[in-house]
């Protein structure tokens, strides 16, 4: 059994794709210990309750410097005892002291198809807004795991989404989270779960045995 972290800033419809898929099936032999937000009223917190899941709050303002952050953040997971931590909209820049200590067992979903369209100042609407206003037809969403860097980590898995003449950075957003993370996050918990992503040469592949 995969038992998961959840780290998350808002609204939470990633946390909720993945309750959802594990409730039907789509994540099998999976679990999520733990979620956390770094604000106390983000909406994915009372998800996360109605789901029956353990759900707190750690945030930066209570604690005195980003070290003590880091040290409450790093010793609540550990107590968790999760095997993957998964960043469904978390919107602080992880420590490498963090990124040390989980190696290799942190992911995240980016709303862009990396390298496109990510690293500093590429978050949420953000991103929407630079896409439309470059004019690419094609955008997306990438599944990663994450390193020291911001959006460098190994590519798991992306998916491509038609950009609409008319779409404004909303009504991308949206289209992006229904047709792209919705399914390649839960998908990629599922491929982990059986043991099917693999490093070779400092990239991730998805094999299809089981
Ligand atoms: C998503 O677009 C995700 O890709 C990005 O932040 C947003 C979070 O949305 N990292 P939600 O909180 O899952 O609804």
């Amino acid at each position: 059994m995969l038992n998961i972290a959840v780290l998350v800033s808002g609204g939470g419809t990633n946390l909720q794709a993945i309750i959802d898929s594990i409730a039907d099936g789509r994540i099998k032999d999976t679990k999520i210990g733990i979620v956390i937000s770094n604000k106390k009223d983000a909406y994915a917190l009372s998800r996360a309750k109605e789901a029956g899941i353990r759900a707190v709050c750690i945030s930066k303002k209570d604690h005195k410097s980003r070290q003590d952050y880091d040290k409450a953040m790093i010793e609540t997971i550990k107590e968790a005892e999760v095997d993957l931590i998964v960043l469904a909209g978390f919107l602080i820049v992880l420590s490498e002291d963090f990124v040390r200590e989980f190696g290799g067992r942190i992911i995240n979903i980016h709303p862009s198809l990396i390298p496109s369209f990510c690293g500093d100042g590429y978050y949420g609407l953000k991103v929407h807004e630079k896409v439309i206003e470059r004019g690419v037809k094609v955008t997306g969403a990438t599944v990663h795991f994450v390193d020291k860097g911001t959006d460098t980590g190994p590519i798991i898995m992306q998916k491509a989404v038609e950009v609409k003449n008319d779409d404004c950075p909303e009504s991308l957003q949206r289209r992006v989270m229904e047709e792209a993370e919705w399914i390649i996050l839960p998908k990629t918990i599922d491929a982990i779960a059986h043991g099917r992503v693999i490093m070779k040469d400092g990239r991730a592949y998805i094999s299809d045995e089981v």
